[in-house]
């Protein structure tokens, strides 16, 4: 009889990914997935250690499992993600009802390690950095998501080291994929229905498989006759490079959202964060994006309360965010990263932090309703992405990302259609079908 699990994501779309990837494996040995963890006989945390009490948040998740289920038979709890890598076998030591510990660049170890578990009752952790066996072994399994838009990891990893971030410890390395895996990847995905294909990576725009780069990989899928629509994320401005650059001038597929994140606005923060590039240069990249078309839009993240952040450094941020007028963008207050350059700096008190965050996150949010309030009344091209849980609406994205909702048939779903949007709040936009484009390919 099949077994079922259960995987609970934090974090970042590469967990999303993962996530997926894992179930397309335990398949092999006989799990199905189930969205009540209650009934699950393997119960999965995919962590993330990118900010605020990640480690904390862990135990507390399994504190709060073993409560729940005290009545029933325990599961085979994993944990996996970049806590799983950060900490390893300390989690082992320290929660005896976590079983096993899987690092992100081990999970095509992890059939092996269930298995080995059921037969020798042995907790086990496996967090070496083995990510081309990873790929290797991944690619040999159908990526089977199913999904209009459907994340495709194509690079790992991290070089930059920005003194604040646990990525490059977490996923180590800088890897790219071999780019025929990835094509041979994708066209599994628009095979079974995906109409849009989000390219991943920490830093994405870093890709570079003998030479083959980000900007090859998009060409090569523009070709993909049933592929509507291609994304990419998250990129660093230090690779954003001139031949990427050009590819908006030739793709009619790549989305004309780029999300480039800066972190702040000051060259000082930049230089204290070792970020590796100025506000100039990445203002460059913005003003040869705009001239190559001028409805590309920007979407980033931001870092504020940095150690060494003062006033003038928050308002140059601010100037900055007038100046690019973002969109959809992420703002967070500096979370100290153990094992970071960063740790152990003196942190700005949480009042002022949370006053800043507040003052930086007022102007992205009218950004954001600016954007939208000047789309009422226009039409837009939305692609269908599914039904609303509440089986009402009809959910779909503009070419921006922003969700759009309204009222139509199951038929359009993973078709683009013509909304005419009637109104808005900062993250939706509402409005009525006027005309489908293009036929739905199965
Ligand atoms: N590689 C991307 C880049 O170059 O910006 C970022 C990837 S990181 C997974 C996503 C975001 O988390 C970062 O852009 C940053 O804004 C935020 N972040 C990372 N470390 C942080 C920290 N210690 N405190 C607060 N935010 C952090
Ligand atoms: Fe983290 Fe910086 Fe690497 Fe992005 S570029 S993953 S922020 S170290
Ligand atoms: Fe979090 Fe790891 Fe992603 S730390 S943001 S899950 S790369």
């Amino acid at each position: 009889m099949s077994q079922k699990i259960f995987i609970k994501t934090f974090g970042c779309q590469m967990n999303e990914y993962d996530s997926n990837r894992i179930y397309d494996t335990v398949k092999k040995i006989g799990f199905i997935k189930t969205d009540q963890y209650e009934d699950a006989d393997c119960y999965i945390l995919n962590t993330c250690h990118i900010r605020d009490k990640a480690k904390e948040k862990v135990y507390h998740e399994i504190g709060r499992l073993k409560k729940n289920l005290r009545f029933k038979i325990k599961p085979l709890v994993i944990v996996a993600g970049c806590v799983a890598q950060a900490e390893n076998e300390e989690i082992l030591k320290r929660e005896p009802y976590i079983d096993l510990v899987i690092g992100p660049q081990a999970y095509h170890k992890i059939n092996d390690t269930i298995l080995n578990y059921k037969i020798r009752k042995r907790k086990q952790e496996e967090t070496e950095f083995d990510v081309i066996t990873k790929f290797e072994y991944l690619s040999k399994i159908k990526n089977q998501t199913k999904k209009i838009s459907s994340f495709l990891t194509i690079q790992e990893g991290c070089d930059k080291f920005c003194n604040f971030c646990v990525v490059p410890y977490t996923r180590g390395p800088e890897y790219s994929r071999p780019f025929d895996q990835i094509l041979e990847e994708a066209k599994q995905l628009v095979d079974s229905g995906s109409k849009e294909i989000i390219l991943l990576g920490q830093n994405v725009n870093a890709y570079d498989f003998e030479g083959l780069r980000l900007s090859n990989l998009i060409l090569e899928l523009e070709k993909f006759s049933n592929l509507k629509r291609i994304r990419y994320m998250t990129s660093h401005p230090k690779d954003m490079t001139n031949d990427l650059i050009e590819v908006y001038k030739s793709s009619k597929k790549l989305m004309p959202l780029v999300h480039l994140p800066i972190q702040s606005g000051s060259d000082k923060v930049l230089k204290l964060m070792n970020r590796k590039h100025t506000v100039k240069t990445y203002l460059e990249i913005f003003s040869k994006l705009k001239k190559i078309n001028p409805e590309i839009k920007f979407s980033s993240d931001f870092i504020v309360s940095y150690p060494g952040e003062d006033e003038n450094d928050l308002n140059d941020t601010l100037k900055l965010i007038d100046e690019v007028k973002f969109i959809n963008s992420f703002s967070f207050i500096f979370s100290p990263r153990p094992g970071t350059v960063a740790s152990d700096l003196p942190i700005i008190n949480k009042k002022k932090s949370l006053e800043k965050l507040e003052i930086i996150q007022q102007k992205l949010f009218n950004n954001q309703i600016k954007m939208n309030e000047s789309l009422e009344n226009k039409i837009i091209n939305v692609l269908v992405e599914n039904r609303m849980d509440n089986k009402s609406k009809l959910f779909g994205r503009s070419e921006y990302m922003t969700s759009v909702l309204f009222n139509g048939s199951d038929d359009l779903i993973g078709k683009i259609v013509k909304v005419r949007i009637q109104n808005c709040n900062r993250n939706t936009l509402f409005g009525e079908i006027v005309e489908q484009l293009n036929e739905k390919v199965a």
